[in-house]
């Protein structure tokens, strides 16, 4: 992927994993970047490469009008750049756009916090891991003021598709814990599975290529996710193929394997239990998209 605009100056704050991919994948677009970390020596190799290093986080939002945070959560932010407001106007006239995970509503807070300050705030969830940075494939969620997001586009595709989804600040990470959601669960369901496995003295080789097809097949029951998408959102659950109580059953078997094998029970537990509450919610003979009828009443 590569820049079509003209060479800009971007900063880039916070050097972890992905900051240091933005900003190398940045560079190697052309641009002239400038960097900061709380922690300087993560910014040694970017600078050796042709970074410039601001000496606080004051020069390097006055290094560039496009200032992108790559933090753990938002309330890095407010310490980095709380002591950069006090000194008056710094952030006025700049763009902030925080590609750091939090809430929507952290997010929102953030926008407004921006504009008291004369800066205007895109939000932004990178969907890809940082070796996949400004590669084919790479997509980021953006949101907030269109305009700002125009105007900045050229510059922000560099590092990876960017998918606007609207003027709400919060839309973006409403987005990004949604997939995240999907992903983090994921991820976690392959390392339970793999502890059952290993504790009954199975080598993890034997069963990890053999998770990763179940993982992937699900899009071949599933198909493109609309059809799934009209059902839900007309609460209609044929039960035809399979049922809840069918997998309801598998859910608590899962959790007496896993006691048996002696392996951490949160996880299972959890599954089963938006089962349980779809069975007792009388869907047991509802399909197991049913499940989305308690999932979404809990909160
Ligand atoms: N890594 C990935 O593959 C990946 C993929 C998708 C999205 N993301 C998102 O991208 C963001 C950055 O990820 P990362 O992997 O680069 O994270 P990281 O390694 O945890 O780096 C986080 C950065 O935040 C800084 N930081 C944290 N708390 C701070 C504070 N209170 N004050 C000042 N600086 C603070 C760290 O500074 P120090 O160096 O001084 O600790 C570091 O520069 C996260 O929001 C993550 O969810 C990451």
């Amino acid at each position: 992927m590569s820049s079509t605009t003209d060479p800009a100056r971007v900063t880039v704050v916070g050097l972890g994993p992905m900051g240091q991919a933005m900003a190398r994948a940045l560079m190697a677009a052309g641009h002239q970047v400038t960097v900061w970390n709380r922690t300087p020596r993560r910014a040694d190799a970017l600078v050796a490469e042709g970074a410039t290093l601001a000496a606080t986080p004051a020069a390097a939002v006055a290094g560039s009008d496009l200032v992108i945070l790559s933090l753990t959560d938002y309330p890095a932010m407010y310490d980095i750049l709380d002591p950069v407001v006090r000194d008056g106007s710094a952030l006025a006239g700049k763009v902030l756009a925080n590609l750091s995970s939090d809430t929507p509503d952290v997010t929102r807070e953030a926008a407004q916090w921006a504009a008291k300050h004369g800066a205007a705030f895109l939000t932004g969830g990178i969907m890809v891991p940082a070796p996949a940075v400004g590669q084919p494939g790479a997509y980021v969620f953006y949101s907030g003021q269109k305009d700002v997001f125009d105007r900045h586009e050229p510059v922000l595709k560099v590092i990876g598709e960017p998918k606007y989804l609207g003027a709400d600040p919060g839309l973006a990470q409403l987005f990004y814990q949604a997939h995240l959601d999907v992903f983090l669960t994921a991820l976690s369901s392959l390392l339970h599975a793999t502890a059952l496995v290993t504790a009954a003295g199975v080598p993890a080789a034997d069963f990890l290529p053999g998770a990763l097809d179940t993982l992937t097949g699900i899009p071949a029951m599933i198909g493109d996710g609309l059809e799934l998408a009209g059902e839900l959102e007309a609460g209609e659950h044929p039960g035809d193929l399979s049922t809840a109580r069918m997998m309801g059953a598998t859910a608590d078997h899962i959790v007496r394997t896993s006691q048996q094998a002696g392996i951490d029970l949160e996880l299972p537990k959890a599954v089963k239990s938006h089962y349980d509450k779809a069975i007792a919610a009388g869907h047991g003979t509802s399909n197991w998209t049913a499940l989305y009828e308690v999932v979404k009443a809990s909160g």
